[in-house]
């Protein structure tokens, strides 16, 4: 009989720990005695059918690796039918059994659709935005924030030893979870997130209290956040990729001006962007990488599709697809009520 054969692909955007999801995919793959193929460029590999085997010799150095060895792309197969039949016809040219899916709620809602049509995958949930439902946490975001907080602390000297006002922009798309986290962990001044619309006069008086108690602030401000006057994000751009989301970044200068506008004081802005993605997981990323790849590969086995590997407290569960991309996991309360004690 032939053995099974496993696809896998790494969509969205790259984060810490694919790598790590990649080399575990492929170790339990062999030891249940399945192949494993690499799919290149996201769901653009299944368009194109570019693809590569991979075995564990190609991938056992690469656990602390930043960025994906299969490539990435925000390709979206389901905007054109005829991509979406290419998917499912090369799936079959390939010889490919099932796809485990590596990605955000892009990657994941295009393989429960793909899923309705018939593919068999299995979703692992990536991103440093930590948005995705379902699972505790995405591996990708511990090292985000990790990098975050060592960049901000940083700053923070550089602002003390000048007496200025940095405002510092994280990356996390419409949830706060970077912020929140990273600058909790840094002892930011003022934090922003979009779950809670901010007002700049209020912005401008914590800026003040600081700087008068201590000579300088830092404010970590998400790329999403929003003014309470104004609904939406403050986007310079209104470009839009092919799922539809229009490309943040911005909100970091904006603020740095109207601060230094509103109150008079030396202001700069940092903007981190893609610098959190980068480099080498964390820790905890690699271990939750690893379990992930691993789960992942056991559901295949087991025959259980339209699903994903999700941590829930401290335990590898699988849940609904349809359910880890239903709905955006937004900051919680009690995480916000955390980071608002130090703002008073
Ligand atoms: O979803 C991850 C993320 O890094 C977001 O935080 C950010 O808005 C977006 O991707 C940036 O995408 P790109 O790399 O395509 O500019």
């Amino acid at each position: 009989m032939d053995r099974m054969k496993i696809g896998v692909l790494t969509g969205g955007g790259d984060c810490a720990g694919l790598n790590a999801v990649i080399r575990a995919v492929v170790k339990r793959a062999e030891y249940h005695g399945f192949q494993v193929i690499g799919i290149r460029y996201g769901w653009a590999g299944l368009v194109n059918a570019d693809a590569v085997p991979l075995s564990y010799k190609d991938v056992r150095e690469i656990l602390d690796v930043g960025g994906t060895i299969l490539k990435t792309s925000r390709t979206n197969p389901l905007k054109n039918p005829a991509d979406a039949e290419k998917v499912l016809a090369n799936t079959k040219k390939l010889g490919i059994d099932a796809v485990i899916a590596i990605g955000g709620e892009d990657t994941l809602g295009v393989a429960h659709k793909l899923a309705l049509k018939g593919l068999k995958v299995v979703g692992v949930p990536k991103t440093i935005d930590n948005d995705l439902s379902a699972t505790d946490v995405t591996f990708g975001f511990d090292s985000a924030v990790n990098v975050a907080m060592g960049m901000i602390d940083r700053i923070r000297t550089t602002a003390a030893s000048h007496d200025r006002v940095v405002v510092v922009e994280v990356m996390g798309r419409h949830s706060g979870w970077i912020a929140a986290e990273a600058g909790l962990a840094s002892g930011a001044d003022v934090i922003l997130i979009p779950e809670h619309p901010f007002d700049l006069d209020e912005v401008c008086q914590k800026v003040n209290k600081r700087v008068a108690e201590k000579g300088s602030a830092v404010v970590v401000v998400a790329e999403g956040a929003t003014l309470k006057t104004s609904p939406g994000a403050i986007s310079k751009e209104s470009k839009v990729d092919e799922f539809g989301h229009v490309r943040l970044g911005g909100a970091g200068d904006f603020l740095a001006d109207e601060i230094e506008k509103r109150t008079g004081l030396e202001t700069r802005s940092v903007t981190l962007g893609h610098v959190v993605r980068g480099g080498s997981p964390s820790a905890f990323d690699r271990v939750l990488a690893t379990r992930f790849g691993i789960a992942a590969v056991d559901l295949v086995e087991e025959g259980k599709f339209d699903m994903m590997v999700g941590l829930q407290g401290t335990g590898i569960v699988a849940v609904e697809l349809e359910k880890a991309v239903a709905k955006l996991k937004t900051v919680d309360e009690a995480l916000f009520e955390a980071v608002k004690t130090f703002l008073e």
